[in-house]
Order: C-alpha cells, then structure tokens, then sequence
C-alpha cells in the first residue's frame, strides 16, 4: 500500500476525511501521541486497524470526538458527574469509559459493553473528525508493542505502506496517553494513569477516584496476577529493543548506581543508554519518554539504565507506569 504523507492544509484534511468515510486509516497528531484512527462505527474499518497494527483483538480502541455533545451518539445515558468531567477536561487528555450503545461496533470495543471517548485538544485531529462526521477510533499509531508515537518520524517508521495517509504535524505536547478513567463506577476507577491526575479529577468530583488494583502492582507476577479492566494494558507494552533496568532509590545512590552499571557494561562492550531525567521534571519526562526510547533504539544501544521518578506525583506515577512496562518490570533497588 503506498501511504500518502498529509498536511493540516484544509485541502489535506478533506483527502484525510475521504479516506475515513470510504473505510481506510489515516494516521493524525493529537495533543498525548499519534493517532491511528478509522470510522468508528464501521466494524470493517476498524478491523484494519488491529491489522495495521498487529493488535491483539481485545484490546479496545478509544473513540474520538470533536464536539462535547457527541458523546450522545456512542452512549445512550450520560450523568452528572460525566458532564462535569467534560466541562472540566474537554478538550484534553481525558478519556471516559462509559456505557456504549448498540451502534458502536463490538469490535471497537473489544467485546466490551462499554466504550472510551475522549476529545482531543489539536486542530487537526479535531478538523479531521468534524470534516469526516463520524467519531474516529483511534488506538496509538505504532505497531503493538513498540513505544507510542510521539513525533511523526516514529509513524512513518512505524505505519509506512501499512496505511492509507499520515496526517503529519508537530512533535506531541504531552507525550504519554490519556487518563483512561472508568465513569460506570462509582467513584470512578483511573484505569491508565496520564496527566490528568487523581489529584486533579478529585477536584472536580469532590471525593477519591479509585484505581484499578493492577495499576498497583510493583511486578507483572506479584499479587496473584490482577486482571487489568483496561484490556490493554496487560500486554507487554512500550518495549525498546534494548534490555531495560530501572533504578530506584535516593537521588545520589541512583545515579551512582547508574554510573557503576554503565562503566560495568561498557567494559564488557555493550553500548550503554541512560534515562536520568531531572528530579520532579514530571511533564518533561512525560513528554521526552517515548522519544527517549526510540532514540536510544536508533542508535543501537544494548542496555537502556533509567532513573526511577517519585511516584508520589501523580505525573510521575503515570511516566512510572509507562517505565516499568517497557523495563518488564526490571528493578534494582538501591
Ligand atoms: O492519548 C490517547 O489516549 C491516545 C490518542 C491517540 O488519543 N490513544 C491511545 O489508544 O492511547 P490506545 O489504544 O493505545 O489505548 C487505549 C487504552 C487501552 O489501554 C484500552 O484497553 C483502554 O484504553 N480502553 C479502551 N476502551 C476501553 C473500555 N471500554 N474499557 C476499558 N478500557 C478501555
Ligand atoms: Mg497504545
């Protein structure tokens, strides 16, 4: 398939849109990380997204709207704490699981009786979706497994020739994913950590979100293997190529640690990369991650030695998330 590169031209944006009625996928920037989006009440344009992807099929794909009121159209009842989460957040990286109605495809979901919607805070993502009509499910626009997309070089390298266009545009504000928050709980349930905080939804609803008890996990084996509600999110995720450790402990120990690690490997000739971001740096090392990550692919390093941020930071706890996935849970404590 031959994959044409696009713009945020709005004569771009009307190819894009084409391609989205007509069935196809077309890759497009949003605020957290690149989307890989298709009509989301076409069962079959959605199917070519987990093969474009190679997405294991139960792992559902967020929905994407571009006007608040929409969410009416993929879920039949919306409370009053739902409104009051999207005044708050919407635009932004805050993605509702909410109640689905029958004409949201089963495979858009993954089987599930429910669906996330978010509606994303760029021009073009939201141009794309109000110039197609439809709501655009989009999961991240890298092959599964890989580290998200957070410029449009990691999509091309990624989704060249497997897709029909990639809208391209600027390196991604946020760089991590959306808040994925589960509304037919109460409290509600925070199912994938983001930068849309607990603190922050606390705020608004007025009492503790809860978590999802596999959020919790220190390790993909200990306690008893908790089943995640967020089907995705037990998939190993985010991986580099190299062997990944995180280190966590003081400040000072940490990076000595780390400078121990690398002298130790270099000697035996492997090529060394370090992630030590600036300590309480949260949005930073939200956005430079995933980028982080790839870079250090690019340049062929063997062993990735990263800094563990304070998780007490609710920033923090959802780049920590992201960290001990693509680690596979490797931790040295020092
Ligand atoms: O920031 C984002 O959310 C990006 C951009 C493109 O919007 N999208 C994204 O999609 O991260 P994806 O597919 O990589 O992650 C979707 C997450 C998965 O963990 C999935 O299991 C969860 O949302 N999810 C989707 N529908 C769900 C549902 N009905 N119930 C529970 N979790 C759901
Ligand atoms: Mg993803």
């Amino acid at each position: 398939m031959k994959t044409q590169i696009l713009t945020a031209s709005s004569d771009d944006i009307k190819t894009a849109a084409g391609i989205i009625k007509a069935g196809g996928l077309v890759a497009f920037p949003t605020e957290t990380v690149y989307g890989l989006g298709a009509n989301a009440l076409d069962a079959a344009a959605v199917k070519k997204i987990y093969e474009a992807k190679g997405r294991p099929r139960d792992n559902p794909t967020i929905v994407h709207i571009a006007r608040a009121s929409d969410i009416g159209m993929l879920t039949p009842d919306i409370d009053a704490l739902t409104v009051s989460l999207i005044d708050n957040f919407w635009p932004g990286p805050l993605t509702l699981v909410v109640k689905k109605r029958h004409e949201v495809p089963d495979i858009t979901t993954g089987g599930l009786p429910t669906v996330a919607v978010r509606m994303p805070d760029e021009p073009a993502a939201l141009s794309l979706i109000r110039e197609a009509g439809c709501p655009i499910a989009a999961p991240s626009a890298n092959l599964s497994g890989k580290p998200s997309p957070t410029k449009m070089s990691h999509v091309i390298q990624d989704l060249d020739g497997r897709v029909d266009a990639i809208i391209v545009g600027d390196d991604c504000r946020v760089g991590i994913e959306s808040t994925v928050l589960d509304v037919t709980a109460r409290p509600p349930v925070i199912l994938r950590p983001g930068i849309v905080t607990a603190v922050d939804i606390e705020a608004v609803i007025g009492e503790k979100a809860g978590f999802d008890p596999a959020l919790l996990e220190k390790s993909e084996t200990s306690g008893g293997g908790l089943k995640p509600k967020s089907p995705g999110m037990k998939y190993r995720h985010y991986a580099p190529k190299a062997k990944m450790v995180v280190i966590e402990g003081r400040r000072g120990r940490v990076k000595a640690e780390i400078l121990r690690l690398k002298l130790l490997n270099e000697r035996e000739g492997n090529r060394v990369g370090v992630l030590l971001f600036e300590e309480k740096a949260f949005r930073e090392a939200a956005h430079d991650f995933f980028a982080r990550l790839r870079e250090m692919d690019d340049e062929g390093t063997d062993l990735i030695l990263a800094g563990a941020l304070s998780d007490v930071d609710g920033v923090g706890f959802a780049v920590m998330n992201r960290m001990m996935k693509s680690a596979g849970y490797n931790i040295v404590k020092v």
